[in-house]
């Protein structure tokens, strides 16, 4: 499917297209941005991108006093959030999200690509507790097969999450496609949607590898 396909008929696929977002992506994009400035782009557009996923998540009014009298004001509702990580890209822009919210939890996923299969397997799973009652952030910056973030996910529902949503900074359509056929009911929060991936399944013009370029390792 074409961006465009993929946009129609998906409704809650959001690509955030605020200037903001346009700007850092577009810093990011750069080969010559520094790993220090990549990094604290990365952790800027958790932060934006982050809002705009969180734009629905329920309130309920409480009694409190200001100054001058009481009032009914809202607090977020329920359980804290949970953001999940994966490992470790991810890790960046869980640090934007969690300026959101800082006492949201946070879950890690590790996973690796086996060289013969080129299938995510799993090495690391830990979440908190009472998964089946938190809005669950799954973020990850590149979008790049999809397999990665579909087995998260596939986490995440075995443990018994019911409100996942996704965030990441680049995505392919190939990814987004593949990932929507499994997972019709998660909501993704994208910066921007490439043009699509190379024989290495890497995204163009994408960034490079978002991990490497993260933490200054190649
Ligand atoms: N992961 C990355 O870091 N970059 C890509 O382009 C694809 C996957």
């Amino acid at each position: 499917m074409t961006r465009d396909e993929l946009l129609t008929t998906y409704p809650d696929i959001h690509v955030v297209t605020h200037p903001f977002v346009k700007h850092k992506l577009t810093s990011l994009r750069d080969k010559n941005t520094s790993t220090r400035e990549f990094r604290m782009l990365v952790e800027e557009l958790g932060t934006l991108i982050g809002y705009e996923a969180t734009r629905d998540i329920e309130t309920v009014d409480i009694e409190i006093e200001t100054p001058l009298e009481k009032a009914m004001c809202p607090v977020l509702k329920g359980k804290k959030l949970c953001i999940v990580t994966i490992m470790r890209a991810g890790n960046g822009l869980a640090e934007g999200v969690l300026k959101l919210s800082p006492s949201a939890r946070v879950g890690h996923v590790g996973l690796y690509r086996d060289p013969e299969t080129k299938q995510p397997v799993e090495y690391y799973l830990k979440m908190p507790h009472s998964v089946n009652e938190r809005t669950i952030i799954v973020v990850d910056p590149m979008l790049a097969t999809g397999n990665s973030a579909i087995m998260a996910i596939d986490k995440m529902k075995e443990m018994g999450a019911k409100d996942i949503r996704f965030i990441c900074l680049f995505a392919a359509p190939e990814g987004i496609e593949a990932f929507k056929e499994i997972h019709p009911d998660v909501a993704m929060y994208i910066g921007a949607i490439d043009q699509g991936l190379d024989e290495n399944a890497y995204i163009r013009p994408g960034v490079g590898d978002a991990g490497d370029r993260i933490y200054g390792t190649r």
